[in-house]
């Protein structure tokens, strides 16, 4: 992929790997236009960057999701880049909290519905725009779910087999379906508390740069190689590692 001249959209883009993806791609780039819930968290993306473009938007409602697709095609008909990355996690017990059903449906909305949401609406228009992509975040988690995520594990397993069906089934298209598998990565995502194998943001980010330079279609960073590998051949060892790892991602 050429990381020059491209109109891109990164949900999520007001926080840790999102907001570092826009600092680098903001450089070489036409037009980098960010979303999230928060005006306030968006306002400061905006503060540090000046040149981004920000849009409020709340992607756990299929509303605004169409109303996002609609706002970009009609603001920047250029778009050529989607990059899925809004999530949220709910680490908590199944069985005794208040609400799960709430956060299931939350979870399952922002991190899966969504890109699905915004792929079907975007997907004509970036046809028509050159070098389109479709770039899908997800985690070493969907090779080997993390038993305190009651929810997390099946959203990204479900999004990284949905991005597998959708790279094959366009694969005559001019979009190319790229999908992104980060370990932990030192992020507000972890409330101040990353884990202690967490890697740098800006670690993580150069890795996936390097991966979309190289067109590699399955970008695992660091250390989701080796538990690729490991899933694949020891599975039950795999589990067993992910939920021995405390607070690894
Ligand atoms: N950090 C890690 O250890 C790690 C590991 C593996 C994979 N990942 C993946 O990497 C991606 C980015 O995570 P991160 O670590 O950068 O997390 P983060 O710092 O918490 O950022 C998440 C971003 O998503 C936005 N967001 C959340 N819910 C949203 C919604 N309903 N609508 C619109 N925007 C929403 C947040 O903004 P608002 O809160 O203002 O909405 C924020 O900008 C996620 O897909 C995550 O699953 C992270």
């Amino acid at each position: 992929m050429k990381l020059s001249g491209n109109t891109i959209l990164i949900t999520g883009g007001s926080s840790g790997i999102g907001l570092e993806l826009s600092k680098r791609l903001i450089q070489n780039n036409n037009k980098v236009i960010i979303c999230g819930r928060s005006q306030r968290k968006l306002n400061e993306a905006k503060k540090q960057l000046p040149e981004l473009e920000i849009i409020q938007c709340d992607l756990s409602s299929k509303t605004e999701c169409a109303n996002l697709a609609r706002w970009i095609t009609t603001h920047h008909p250029n778009i050529n880049v989607l990059i899925n990355n809004a999530a949220l996690v709910h680490k908590v017990d199944f069985l005794s909290t208040e609400n799960i059903m709430e956060m299931a449906e939350l979870e399952v909305e922002t991190n899966f519905m969504a890109p699905i949401r915004l792929t079907y609406a975007l997907y004509p228009h970036l046809q028509k725009n050159t070098n389109p992509k479709i770039i899908n975040i997800t985690s070493g988690l969907v090779y080997t779910p993390r038993v305190d995520y009651p929810f997390y594990n099946a959203t990204k397993a479900a999004l990284h087999s949905f991005t597998q069906v959708f790279r094959k089934k366009t694969k005559h298209s001019n979009v190319d379906t790229i999908e992104v598998m980060f370990p932990a990565v030192k992020t507000p995502w972890h409330n101040g508390n990353p884990p202690k194998i967490a890697i740098p943001t800006e670690k993580a980010v150069d890795d996936m740069l390097k991966g979309l330079e190289k067109g590699i279609p399955e970008i695992r960073i660091a250390g989701v190689k080796l538990l690729y590998q490991i899933s694949r051949i020891a599975p039950k060892f795999a589990f067993k590692k992910v939920n021995s790892l405390q607070d690894a991602q």
